[in-house]
């Protein structure tokens, strides 16, 4: 197994791909992005990866299978197939089935558009301006079997202005997400890390 192979699985819009393919190309992240996976057909995260070459780029239909399990199989399936050693969570936006997670265990990586605990779910930015904080920002964490629970990874914060609303919050966050992600995939391939508790614990 090439252990920088990674799949990303994604929804939607696909700016966390981009920026990671984008640091790539530039040398800067040593990662090799075998493998797209989205469960939209019209996800612009496919685009993204058909122009930049990806050598494999597939749309499952969840409708095309009986329940979540079994999606989750046939894509865990196709990412086993083509060798990928992690799964980068860009954006999408499915809940994983335990048996996937389990499949994967610490080897699944997602970011979140908050500073998790506080926020998880899928309305993070939304709810961080509905409860009025002052900061907030995005969380790189592994995934385990609790909803945005898993190990941190990474986190970056910003400020939240007093008229933000959910879209100007999250294209501030969505800034720190473009930073952190490459840059936090480029630490887990050179520095490599070690988990006690629920702590990472960095090699460097
Ligand atoms: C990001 O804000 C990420 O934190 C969340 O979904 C969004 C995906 O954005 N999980 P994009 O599709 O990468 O632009």
């Amino acid at each position: 197994m090439n252990s920088k192979a990674i799949a990303v699985m994604a929804s939607g819009r696909g700016s966390n791909l981009k920026v990671i393919l984008e640091s790539v190309a530039a040398g800067e992240c040593p990662v090799d992005v075998q493998l797209v996976i989205s469960d939209k057909a019209d996800a612009a995260a496919l685009e993204i990866a058909r122009d930049a070459d990806v050598p494999h780029i597939m749309h499952l239909n969840p409708k095309d299978y009986q329940d979540r399990a079994q999606f989750d199989a046939a894509c865990a399936d196709l990412i086993d197939h083509h060798g990928c050693q992690w799964i980068v969570l860009a954006g999408y936006m499915r809940i994983l089935s335990s048996s996937f997670v389990r499949r994967f265990r610490g080897r699944i990586i997602n970011i979140h558009p908050a500073i998790l605990p506080a926020f998880p779910g899928a309305h993070a930015v939304e709810d961080a301006v509905s409860y009025g904080v002052k900061v907030s920002g995005c969380t790189v964490h592994l995934v385990d079997e609790v909803l945005d629970g898993g190990p941190i990874l990474a986190q970056a914060v910003v400020p939240v202005l007093d008229d933000d609303t959910r879209d100007s919050l999250h294209a501030r966050i969505q800034m720190e997400e473009h930073k952190i992600y490459p840059a936090t995939l480029k630490r887990m391939m050179e520095d490599g890390f070690s988990i006690i508790g629920r702590k990472v614990i960095w090699n460097s």
